[in-house]
């Protein structure tokens, strides 16, 4: 770049000496490029797929308040901007190039098309920034190519197996009320999370496999995708009661959005509730859980998640090995445990 401005100097094209001038006048002016590194203030880039998504605006409401909590903490000033990919890989891809190119000290990015991520781990090394992927998860190969690629994240399968275990608990002491046709076999429907999604996937996987593995006879009426979406997740199980009615004994549902949504179908149907369950524990899931609706979910740990990226990245920003201070899987993973949640567990701990 240096040696491009002086030989377009030395032959004198005004026109690119001044864009480039201006360019690097605009930089400056912005406070970003290299030259911000080394004073207090740390750039955080933060890349989401939408924030038209219960978990992951929680996840961002979460990174904010940390931040502003550890610059007090710590007399620092962190600059945390946020893209919003609106669900478009291409969109995302820009969107990462802009926070490279004002100098971000980490990226963190919740990627669209978990399979683009090489693109974007490229960019990254090119640039020398810390890539901190969370969420979505990339394929190992991707996370391993250099030191500084994390992942931060749930394991896609423990929240399944715990969603399954909760199904199981109830149907080993409930069986009456849950059997409603009363032939030993658990009759269910699956809302799924967006198609590809590790989280779809394997919680899909796992949750029947709780039971099946502990001898439970179940048999699938339907199953499809519902994108995350609670009004999706309505208008598939509202289809799903056209055909089997109260056949349905038990809904499992990918994540919360979609578990209220088909609750808000039986509803609108008029019909009484089989056993809902979702994954996530959003703050309208907790409350349908107190009024009696959602039976139960498993903490997807927001802010859990939040506190690991912010801490991650200052940790990298004050060239520390973060493994000495973070609880690491193999140099890169970070796993925030899962819980199950059930109106005893949110009775026993507003008594406790
Ligand atoms: C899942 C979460 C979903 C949705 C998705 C987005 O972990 O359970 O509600 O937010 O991530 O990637
Ligand atoms: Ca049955």
């Amino acid at each position: 770049m240096n040696q491009k401005i002086r030989s377009c100097f030395s032959r004198w094209c005004p026109d690119r000496a001044a864009a480039l001038l201006a360019a690097g006048l605009l930089l400056g002016l912005a406070g970003c490029g290299p030259a911000g590194k080394g004073t207090d203030t740390i750039r955080v880039g933060v890349a989401l797929y939408t924030q038209d998504d219960t978990f992951i605006s929680t996840i961002q409401q979460d990174m904010e308040r940390l931040v502003r909590q550890r610059e007090n903490e710590q007399q620092l000033k962190i600059n945390l901007s946020t893209a919003d990919g609106r669900s478009n890989q291409t969109t995302q891809l820009e969107q990462v190039d802009r926070f490279l190119s004002q100098g971000c000290d980490v990226l963190c990015v919740n990627i669209v098309d978990r399979t683009a991520a090489a693109v974007i781990v490229d960019k990254a090394q090119e640039a020398g920034v810390p890539l901190i992927f969370f969420n979505r998860q990339p394929v190992a190969e991707d996370i391993r190519r250099a030191d500084n690629i994390y992942y931060v994240g749930a394991q896609a399968e423990e929240a399944g197996r715990l969603q399954g275990q909760l199904v199981l608990q109830a149907w080993q002491t409930q069986r009456e009320q849950l059997d409603r046709n009363g032939d030993g076999v658990l009759q269910y429907v699956m809302l799924e999370g967006e198609p590809g999604h590790q989280d779809a996937l394997l919680r899909t996987e796992y949750s029947v496999k709780a039971l099946t593995s502990a001898g439970v006879e179940v048999e699938k009426l339907a199953s499809d995708t519902a994108n995350w979406n609670r009004a999706q997740g309505t208008a598939k199980t509202a289809q799903w009661i056209g055909q089997f009615g109260e056949q349905i004994e038990v809904v499992f549902s990918n994540n919360d959005d979609m578990a209220l949504g088909a609750i808000d179908a039986f509803q609108e149907a008029q019909l009484e509730l089989p056993l809902v369950v979702g994954v996530d524990a959003t703050a309208p899931a907790l409350e349908a859980i107190r009024q009696g609706e959602l039976y139960g979910t498993v903490l997807n740990d927001a802010e859990g998640i939040a506190e690991a990226m912010v801490d991650l990245a200052l940790a990298l920003t004050r060239g520390e090995n973060p493994a000495q201070t973070l609880e690491m899987d193999e140099g890169h993973y970070i796993w925030l445990p899962c819980q199950q949640i059930t109106l005893q567990d949110l009775e026993e701990n507003q008594n406790g």
